[in-house]
């Protein structure tokens, strides 16, 4: 499998995690102003076993959230990626793609430019079908990013996080869908 993927675009470099980005990506996972759309913030060790996650999924499938590197400063500033998601939902499981960046590091287009090359390399690189993208309703930020990359809304498959429940804010979720060109 896909051992040293990288993907270098206008301003970022898209590459798997280095120990260096443990910390930074615990900040932000700690960070409740990044984690509003979230159930919860995480721990620095919640955190620590999302990247060994994420690396397994690398390791098992060649793809997975990649860690983004601003190319200028080399500044770690977040990740963007595809991860596989298997969940009670009537179109999983499936490769969604999926972004969270350092709160800095927001409204300067970096999660457009990372997402478009995800699915670049998720449609090009590794042959899938079908790309989805999910979030809470009250996400709007997360929503732009689906938009702006050409994701397309599937009103009749938004649908209620099974592991959220009844009543949690959260719960209501909006799917887009993206097919190779
Ligand atoms: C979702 C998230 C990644 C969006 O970040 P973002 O910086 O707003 O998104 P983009 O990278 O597409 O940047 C777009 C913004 O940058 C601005 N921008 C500046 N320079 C730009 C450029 N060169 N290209 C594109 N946009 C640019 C745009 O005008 C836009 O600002 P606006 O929304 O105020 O109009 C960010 O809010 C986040 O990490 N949230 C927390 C985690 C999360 O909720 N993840 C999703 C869970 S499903």
């Amino acid at each position: 499998m896909v051992k040293s993927v990288e993907i270098a675009t206008d301003r970022l470099i898209m590459r798997r995690w280095k120990l260096s980005d443990l910390k930074p990506f615990a900040a932000l996972n700690a960070d409740p102003v990044v984690m509003e759309h979230f159930p919860s913030t995480l721990s620095s060790e919640e955190s620590d076993a999302l990247v060994d996650r994420i690396e397994a999924g690398f390791d098992e499938r060649g793809y997975g959230w990649f860690a983004l590197e601003r190319r200028d400063t080399g500044e770690f500033i977040g990740c963007t990626g595809l991860i596989y998601a298997d969940f009670d939902v009537p179109f999983l499981p499936g490769v969604e793609i999926g972004w969270r960046l350092a709160a800095g590091a927001w409204g300067h287009g970096f999660a457009t430019e990372a997402a478009g090359a995800a699915l670049w390399y998720g449609f090009e690189q590794c042959k899938l079908d079908e790309i989805f993208s999910f979030t809470a309703v009250g996400n709007r930020p997360s929503q732009r990013v689906m938009q702006r990359i050409g994701m397309v809304r599937d009103r009749a498959g938004d649908f209620d996080h099974p592991k959220l429940e009844e009543g949690h804010p959260l719960r209501r979720h909006v799917l887009y869908r993206a097919q190779p060109s």
